[in-house]
């Protein structure tokens, strides 16, 4: 049986999210047709530095230490965004938001201390999480950041990462990101930031998606636009769900034979444009390994079961493998 990595050695590389479930099995897995990991939460900035000042290391150290010690390469994700991070962060002693400086100062703090303890050993950064707002004119979402700092949060975000190591390729990641109105406006974003200097070299396509969403028309001109840019472009967490976003149904408890012909579809499809467009993705990575654990159970509907990988529960392949693996 070829590897998923071996398969795709001439288009990108394949990687995988991994967090404190990934057991002792789903390691095999990893080593036998991976060659790129990103942590799942734990180098997210509630991990790493939950309270201040007080950086708890072990667990992304681990990883990193696990991808060096298989030759794999590394993604690191994320340095900065709205969510799992902590209100004291934001918040002075008596409880209020801190000054746009001290904002700054502690943006910076944080990026340089992480930034500057994994030099050299990862791959690209997501720098900047989830910035753009989905839907409306706006084109920033509302945040901590975006309230305190002001738009610029963003520079700052990309231009001390940059300071902290030099060498690092920074992304910026998002989801959503092939609809045809929140693609402009990433474009725009990262437009912007092209046209003032900011460091920045790639973006990342989160990839968060299911059996009827999007379209393929859909996926190509976001590729295809993004590109236009002159960057790299990272699909940063795939997974195929097998429920559209809407669909709250709790019922369902093994995936049909036909959830699983329509997603070995949606995968080869999905696939083959990754493969057109292998000059421009430089890397494919999934939000997990195999069935066994994915945050889909638990998003949008807690507790409702999901299976969006290429491998089942006990890492048997899934008919999406082989059809993925027949993309080439
Ligand atoms: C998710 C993780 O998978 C969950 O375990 C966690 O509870 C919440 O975050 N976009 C991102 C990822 O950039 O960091 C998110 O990961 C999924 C959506």
């Amino acid at each position: 049986m070829n590897t998923l990595k071996e398969q795709f050695q001439t288009d990108f590389i394949i990687g995988a999210a991994v967090n404190k479930y990934t057991d002792q099995s789903e390691q095999e897995l990893l080593k036998q047709h991976f060659n790129s990991i990103t942590a799942e939460n734990e180098m997210k900035f509630e991990n790493l530095q939950p309270e201040k000042g007080k950086y708890t290391f072990d667990v992304a150290d681990q990883f990193v230490a696990f991808a060096q010690g298989n030759d794999m390469k590394m993604r690191g994700h994320t340095l900065v965004w709205h969510n799992q991070t902590p209100d004291w962060f934001f918040l002075d002693d008596d409880g209020n938001d801190v000054s746009r400086e001290e904002l700054l100062a502690r943006m910076k703090e944080h990026i340089f201390t992480v930034v500057s303890r994994y030099k050299g050993k990862i791959h690209a950064w997501d720098v900047v999480n989830e910035a753009v707002l989905d839907e409306g004119d706006d084109l920033y979402r509302q945040s901590k950041w975006l309230n305190i700092i002001g738009e610029d949060f963003i520079d700052y975000a990309f231009h001390y990462a940059h300071e902290a190591d030099p060498d690092a390729t920074l992304f910026y990641n998002d989801y959503n990101e092939s609809d045809p109105v929140k693609r402009v406006k990433i474009y725009q974003l990262v437009k912007g930031l092209l046209d003032r200097g900011v460091p920045i070299h790639g973006i990342g396509l989160q990839a968060h998606w299911n059996l009827y969403q999007p379209s393929i028309k859909d996926i190509k001109q976001s590729i295809e636009s993004y590109a236009e840019l002159g960057l790299k472009i990272h699909i940063t967490e795939l997974d195929v769900s097998m429920f559209s976003f809407e669909d709250e149904r709790k019922d369902v408890t093994s995936p049909t034979k036909e959830m699983l012909y329509l997603q070995a579809e949606r995968y080869q499809q999905f696939f083959k444009v990754f493969h057109s467009y292998r000059d421009v993705i430089e890397s494919v990575t999934f939000w997990g390994i195999s069935d066994a654990y994915t945050w889909l159970s638990d998003f949008p509907v807690v507790g409702r079961k999901n299976w969006p990988f290429l491998f089942d529960e006990s890492g048997n392949t899934k008919p999406a493998f082989d059809r993925v693996i027949s993309v080439k």
